[in-house]
């Protein structure tokens, strides 16, 4: 089965048939010969300790300008917790392009932050607070859960540098934003049906959770859990088309 994990980050997968892409600056970087060996000089921390470790089996390619496979050439197309770093424009025409590539019958199964359940706690801890104001001290955390990510303005891994060097990497590398690192929509379960189904046009469009799915032994490529079994990422919402 010709699989396609896009926009992997670091969980890739190895069984046959799968390809994993991403456009990571890290990426981009280990690609040079020469940039690899500047890089591993000049990381430190937990930062080289990610660039080291990144596979070998990804394919660096930036996924916004086109995916590149032939039409009606490839059984599924994966993505976790990429849709939402594109600008709306972009992942509609992303998503065309993984309409394209799938063949007829193919599934697309994508896996985004799920905005319902983050505003749900967000309520839910609203009524907290109604019954018992000291509950207000953490109600912060909740705002964060819906805003902090986009309102970021520095990239992570740049807050936690030295002085110098974050000046230094704000000036080459840019913000949060341009880095890709902040979600630029958000998805529900009615958002993302509606963008596949009405204006993409799939014919069935289906809600599952992190251990279902209509694709064939789907669990054995081992992308929607961590090395225990767990749910990779909690809080996800997980939809798959068929086109
Ligand atoms: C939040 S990470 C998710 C990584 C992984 N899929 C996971 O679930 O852990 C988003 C990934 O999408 C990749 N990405 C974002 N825009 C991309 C693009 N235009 N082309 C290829 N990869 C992209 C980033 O490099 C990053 O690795």
């Amino acid at each position: 089965m010709k699989i396609l994990n896009l926009g992997c980050g670091a969980k890739t997968c190895d069984k046959e048939g799968v390809t994993n892409i991403d456009w990571s600056i890290y990426l981009r970087l280990r690609k040079n010969r020469i940039l690899r060996v500047a890089a591993s000089m000049v990381l430190k921390g937990e930062r080289l300790k990610y660039f080291s470790s990144l596979p070998d089996n990804i394919m660096v390619h930036n996924l916004a300008r086109n995916i590149p496979f032939d039409s009606d050439s490839v059984d599924v197309v994966y993505h976790s917790h990429m849709l939402e770093h594109l600008d709306q424009d972009v992942a509609s025409e992303f998503l065309r392009e993984v309409k394209r590539v799938l063949r007829p019958g193919g599934i697309c199964r994508i896996v985004v932050p799920d905005l319902e359940i983050a505003v749900k706690a967000y309520l839910s801890h609203i009524s907290s607070c109604e019954r018992s104001p000291d509950s207000a001290e953490e109600h912060d955390t909740y705002v964060a859960g819906l805003l902090e990510q986009s309102v970021r303005k520095e990239a992570s891994s740049t807050s936690r540098q030295t002085p110098l060097r974050r000046r230094v990497e704000n000036m080459l590398l840019g913000d949060a934003r341009r880095r890709g690192e902040t979600p630029q929509w958000m998805y529900d379960r009615f958002n993302l049906t509606y963008l596949l189904k009405r204006r993409l046009g799939y014919s069935h469009v289906h809600v599952q959770n992190y251990k279902t799915s209509l694709i064939k032994d789907w669990g054995d490529y081992g992308l929607d859990v961590d090395d225990q079994g767990n749910q990779y990422k909690p809080d996800s919402l997980y939809v798959e088309a068929m086109k």
